[in-house]
């Protein structure tokens, strides 16, 4: 229920009550005074009646008394006025005094009140020569008094009435301009604050509790939205931070890549060198020519693939997420780790499902993770051995705190014979900055980027990990929603 409802009907039932109870008291006083005057006029008529009666039945009879009676009766409708008999029955033309009690009291020459068959009468008792022979009776209807204390309810019931109808109209007036439009502006401001709309303050100017209450919404929001404002600069100068160090690791990487990729340089410009020297000979054939030619371009292709692969990598991106295969990256990524990995004597094996394996990801970030789990796979067999990569999709639960759902996620699998990991080292290995290799071979970046990247595509990490036997490292990542998901695991 509306408040300005609550308050208007609370006054309508004070008002309602406390009229009530004027009128009560009104309607009983008026109807005391009402009796009182009767008494006191019945009194002074009846006084003045006595004592001219007494003279008239003194000088002319009785009966010119009692007809004297009749005239003031004809002169009077309201009243009735007539000599009675106070000995107890009627006698002649006079009726019996009303009430036994009366009659005893009349005939002791007091002035009696009685209220009897409708009416007020009143008894003056007439003497003669000191006895009590008549009395004057004087009877009023008491309709006449009904009807007065109807007219008085009525009139304080029509006040009453009035009084409700007057206040519900100024409260519910007041009310919808002093509290039912502010409350709906509040409730309109606190809607769209809940919405994230901060602007469009409300401006009150009033003076009152919903002015004060309009004025300190309109400072939070301000205050709001220059909070809001502080944390997106602050989560822009993170993400900038977090971009450069990714780009800081990636760096790295490519130093470590390129003296593989120099290496790799050598043999086909060795080719080159020699077919070029091979095209210069004038006894050369035209068919030779064309072979050393065709070979020599062969050869300067696989170059540019190769530095453009490694350029590529290097360079610097913003994020770019898109339907990409997983195939698509850790391919690449093998290949251009197969030099590192050939210098530390390990061969890498690739497994991966016939059918497209899409996920929504940036492919250049992605890149970067998996070369980071392969170059501490390579890096962790000091002896050589095989570094095998596996990739599919199977139903995975992920681990606690993640927000993903367990169901169906596509994996990329790092897996090594090395040295493995010490099971109290395992806690710290995502940590930035942690590392157990010498100072200048490692940062300790290179998990901690890899696990924030993968977190930023609604993925994780696992890690299993035997001291002297090797490790394997597990990226899960969502499906993208379009792609499709035949049932079963395709690795
Ligand atoms: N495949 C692995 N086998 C054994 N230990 C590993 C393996 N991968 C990571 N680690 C351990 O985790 C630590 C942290 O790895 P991370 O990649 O974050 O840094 P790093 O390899 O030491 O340095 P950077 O990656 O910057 O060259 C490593 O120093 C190593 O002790
Ligand atoms: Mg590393």
């Amino acid at each position: 229920m509306k408040l300005a409802l609550k308050i208007q009907l609370a006054l309508v039932a004070a008002i309602i009550v406390i009229m009530a109870g004027a009128a009560y008291v009104h309607v009983l006083l008026d109807f005391r005074d009402y009796q009182a005057d009767m008494v006191q006029d019945h009194e002074f008529l009846g006084t003045a009646l006595r004592d001219t009666v007494t003279s008239v039945w003194a000088a002319d009879g009785e009966q010119r008394a009692s007809s004297l009676m009749d005239s003031v009766s004809r002169m009077q409708p309201r009243i009735r006025v007539r000599l009675v008999d106070p000995s107890g029955a009627d006698v002649g033309d006079h009726a019996a005094v009303a009430t036994d009690a009366a009659r005893q009291a009349v005939a002791s020459g007091k002035i009696v009140h009685v209220r009897a068959a409708g009416s007020l009468c009143t008894y003056v008792p007439v003497t003669k020569l000191g006895d009590v022979h008549r009395a004057v009776e004087i009877a009023e209807p008491l309709s006449y008094e009904q009807e007065r204390i109807r007219a008085s309810i009525l009139h304080n019931s029509a006040i009453s009435i009035a009084m409700i109808v007057a206040t519900s109209l100024v409260t519910g007036v007041l009310g919808f301009f002093l509290i039912g439009r502010p409350m709906r502006e509040l409730e309109r401001k606190a809607r769209r604050v809940g919405a994230g709309d901060l602007s469009g303050p409300i401006g009150s100017r009033r003076t009152d509790e919903i002015g004060h209450f309009a004025k300190e919404m309109d400072a939070m929001c301000e205050r709001l939205d220059e909070a809001r404002k502080e944390v997106a600069a602050e989560t822009a100068a993170r993400i900038d931070a977090l971009e450069q160090l990714r780009h800081a690791d990636r760096m790295r990487t490519v130093g470590q890549l390129a003296s593989g990729l120099a290496h790799e340089l050598g043999t086909p410009l060795n080719v080159i060198l020699g077919r070029a020297g091979l095209i210069e000979d004038p006894d050369a054939t035209r068919e030779e020519t064309v072979e050393n030619a065709r070979i020599i371009v062969e050869q300067t292709r696989r170059m540019t693939g190769l530095v453009r692969q490694l350029l590529d990598f290097a360079r610097r991106k913003g994020p770019d997420p898109r339907d990409v295969d997983v195939r698509d990256i850790v391919r690449p990524t093998a290949q251009m780790l197969s030099h590192l990995a050939g210098k530390a004597r390990v061969t890498i094996r690739l497994d991966e499902p016939a059918e497209a394996l899409t996920v929504s990801a940036d492919p250049a970030q992605m890149q970067q993770v998996v070369t980071n789990l392969a170059v501490n796979g390579i890096q962790a067999m000091t002896r050589g051995g095989t570094l095998q990569i596996s990739v599919g999709k199977r139903d995975a639960v992920p681990p606690p705190g993640h927000t993903g759902r367990p169901g169906m996620y596509a994996y990329v699998e790092v897996a090594d014979e090395g040295m493995g990991i010490a099971p109290e080292n395992v806690p710290h290995v995502f940590d930035p900055f942690f590392t157990t290799k010498e100072v200048g071979e490692g940062t300790g970046l290179g998990l901690s980027v890899a696990y924030g990247i993968v977190r930023d595509h609604g993925g994780w990490i696992e890690l299993m990990s035997e001291l002297g036997k090797g490790s394997r490292f597990v990226l899960y990542l969502p499906m993208a929603p379009s792609a499709p998901q035949p049932a079963g695991d395709c690795a």
